[in-house]
């Protein structure tokens, strides 16, 4: 029984859609015959993401949309045309996100540009798309794509790590708000995915490293998580079985101990 926002004819909106695990989750709705906006940055990418989409679903469930998540302009267009087109918004995933590396106080200096795109990306997209999904009173997902670097910060990629931080707490906030919305029947999800190998992480790579997660796998683990009504969609590491016990996973990361988010209405 698939998560009840994910249904033919709902729509869902994937931000990073073109390449990697938004491409993976873009397939996985059309195929459950929804319809589907796939918005990203990269043009080229969109039009061959459109191609791809063709054998899965008809043209007519599918849209692309230029989309820079870093600029509220941007964004609301975003919006604006996906209602326009298809009536609304069931599913927001918030999943665009770069990776170009970073330090504490050289080169390269690319902080400005990781938590405009990584943070104010999740938190444009959800700001942005959210009372109007609310107004719908139908169910809905919104879905951040944070990163284990944004729990555990390891040392290597501090702002990487400073704007999946933001991820996280603004998801929590997100929980907060949507779980005291009077006839709200939106919930927020934070994925939390493995080393899944895409092009953020391939960095010259052809092959797919021994225990590396594909896109497909990834949303297959989300969709059966949503199915489940998990608000945390942890990933275990490629180190760990995937069997392990997901409250073992929980607590070793830290602050997250239940499932759930901390408010009840
Ligand atoms: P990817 O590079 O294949 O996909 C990211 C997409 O975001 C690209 O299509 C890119 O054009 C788009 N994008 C970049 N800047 C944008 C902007 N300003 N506006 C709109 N779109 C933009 O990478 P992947 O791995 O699929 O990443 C998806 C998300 O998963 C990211 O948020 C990433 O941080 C996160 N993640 C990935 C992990 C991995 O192992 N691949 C692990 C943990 C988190």
């Amino acid at each position: 029984m698939p998560h009840p926002a994910i249904v033919k004819d709902n729509v869902a909106v994937i931000t990073g859609g073109a390449s990697g695990i938004g491409f993976a989750a873009a397939t996985a709705f059309a195929r459950a015959r929804m319809k589907v906006c796939v918005a990203d940055v990269d043009e080229a990418r969109l039009a061959e993401a459109a191609t791809k989409l063709s054998s899965v679903t008809a043209a007519a469930n599918v849209m692309t949309s230029a989309v820079d998540v870093s600029k509220v302009e941007s964004v609301t267009k975003l919006e604006r045309v996906v209602r326009e087109r298809f009536g609304g918004t069931d599913i927001l995933m918030n999943n665009a996100g770069i990776q170009p590396g970073s330090t504490l106080f050289g080169e390269p200096d690319n902080w400005q540009r990781i938590i405009d795109v990584n943070m104010w990306g999740i938190i444009n997209g959800s700001r942005i798309f959210a009372p109007r999904m609310i107004a719908r009173g139908k169910p809905g997902l919104i879905i951040n794509t944070g990163s284990k670097q944004g729990i555990t910060t390891p040392p290597g990629d501090p702002a990487y790590n400073v704007s999946k931080a933001g991820v996280k707490a603004f998801t929590e906030a997100l929980q907060h708000e949507l779980r005291n919305t009077k006839g709200c029947h939106i919930t927020a999800h934070l994925l939390i995915p493995g080393f899944v190998f895409t092009g953020l992480t391939a960095k010259g790579r052809t092959e797919k490293p021994a225990g590396a997660w594909t896109p497909d796998e990834t949303v297959d683990f989300m969709l059966a998580r949503l199915e489940a009504g998990d608000f945390y969609i942890l990933c275990p590491d490629n180190d760990v079985p995937r069997a392990l016990d997901e409250k073992r996973m929980l607590w070793a990361m830290g602050d997250i101990v239940e499932n759930r988010p901390p408010l009840s209405r």
